[in-house]
């Protein structure tokens, strides 16, 4: 019995020397020390020994049992140390090897473009005020000097929501009767920046979306020069310094008088061009000074208080700028032409 035992150990370790995996690992502890192992057996059927034999063949069993187990120990250790080594070697870093490029996020070229328009308003001393986009026919043109019907409500094709009475904005405009409510008696200078909604065709020069910022100063001195001051100074600190201003009469319900905004084109200079369509000259804002019914219809008495007001775009100047032949680039979402603006 004592050699079977000898046999039995000296053959389970010559196996387990041949062991190089963690399968043939398991495999090897159930062969050899498993419920059904020869070991077993031999354990289990101490009992049946004569009763001398009994003690020395349980006891060199056990110690069989305790070297199988710690050879079994050792080999896992081993494996787990091949297993590393490999690891190591083949899941090595180069730390030689160029990085890669981390790409930045950008801010998207009309986000750009209102910060800038922000800087130079704030730089006047206008505050942002933001307005919702989704508003009421009545502040949209209602108190606009529009009522239901007016005719001047053709200028903008509107989207009408599904309940009655409510609008995406068409221009940024409905902000001034809210800043008016919300700071009358008290002198305002702000900018309305936001996104406004035109039910039109889209094609290369008119999205149904695009941006605005209106503006609004409204106080007990305020004069049609306050606003050309302002506009040319706009014109100045976004276009260059040589930028000539110049006001044609216009006509929007919410202002009298009312003025178109033109400076000299930034490409031609004025001497004319394709740009400028030959005029020498680009349109840049719809303005004038607030109609009494507005300034009323914010709080404001009229005899005392007076303002001015504009409206430009934000996508337009920024065509001009940067030589953008399709203003559908804007919302279109394709990276290359995001990306080049840095
Ligand atoms: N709301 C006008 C538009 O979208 C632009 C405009 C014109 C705004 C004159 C004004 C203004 O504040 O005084 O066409």
């Amino acid at each position: 019995m004592l050699d079977r035992l000898r046999e039995l150990q000296e053959q389970a370790l010559r196996e387990l020397e041949q062991v190089t995996d963690k399968q043939a690992l398991d495999q090897w502890r159930v062969t050899h020390l498993g419920k059904k192992s020869a070991l077993n057996q031999v354990l289990r059927s101490v009992g049946q020994l004569p009763k001398e034999e009994r003690p020395i063949v349980g006891q060199r069993g056990n110690e069989v049992k305790l070297a199988l187990e710690a050879a079994y120990e050792q080999r896992v250790q081993v494996l787990k140390a091949q297993e590393m080594a490999r690891a190591l070697a083949e899941e090595s870093v180069d730390v030689t090897l160029p990085g890669r490029p981390v790409s930045l996020g950008r801010l998207h070229p009309s986000t750009q473009a209102l910060r800038e328009i922000y800087a130079i308003f704030a730089a006047m001393g206008f505050q942002v005020y933001t307005a919702p986009e989704v508003e009421t026919d009545e502040l949209n043109f209602g108190l606009l000097n529009m009522p239901p019907h007016h005719p001047a409500r053709d200028m903008w094709d509107t989207f009408y929501t599904t309940r009655p009475g409510v609008l995406l904005r068409t221009h940024t405009s409905p902000g001034q009767i809210r800043v008016m409510r919300e700071r009358c008696p008290e002198p305002i200078r702000v900018i309305l920046p936001g996104k406004c909604y035109r039910y039109e065709q889209i094609t290369a020069r008119s999205e149904h979306q695009f941006y605005q910022v209106e503006g609004l100063a409204v106080g007990r001195h305020i004069t049609l020069t306050d606003l050309k001051g302002t506009m040319a100074e706009y014109a100045r600190r976004a276009f260059g310094a040589e930028r000539k201003m110049r006001f044609r009469g216009s006509y929007f319900p919410f202002t009298e008088p009312s003025v178109e905004v033109d400076m000299d084109c930034i490409i031609c200079g004025g001497a004319g061009c394709r740009v400028c369509k030959y005029t020498g000259w680009l349109e840049i804002a719809g303005a004038g000074m607030v109609h009494p019914q507005v300034l009323r219809n914010g709080g404001y008495d009229p005899s005392v208080y007076s303002g001015f007001a504009f409206g430009m775009g934000v996508e337009r100047p920024m065509m001009l700028k940067h030589n953008i032949d399709d203003i559908r680039y804007f919302y279109s979402n394709d990276i290359r032409f995001l990306q080049q603006f840095g």
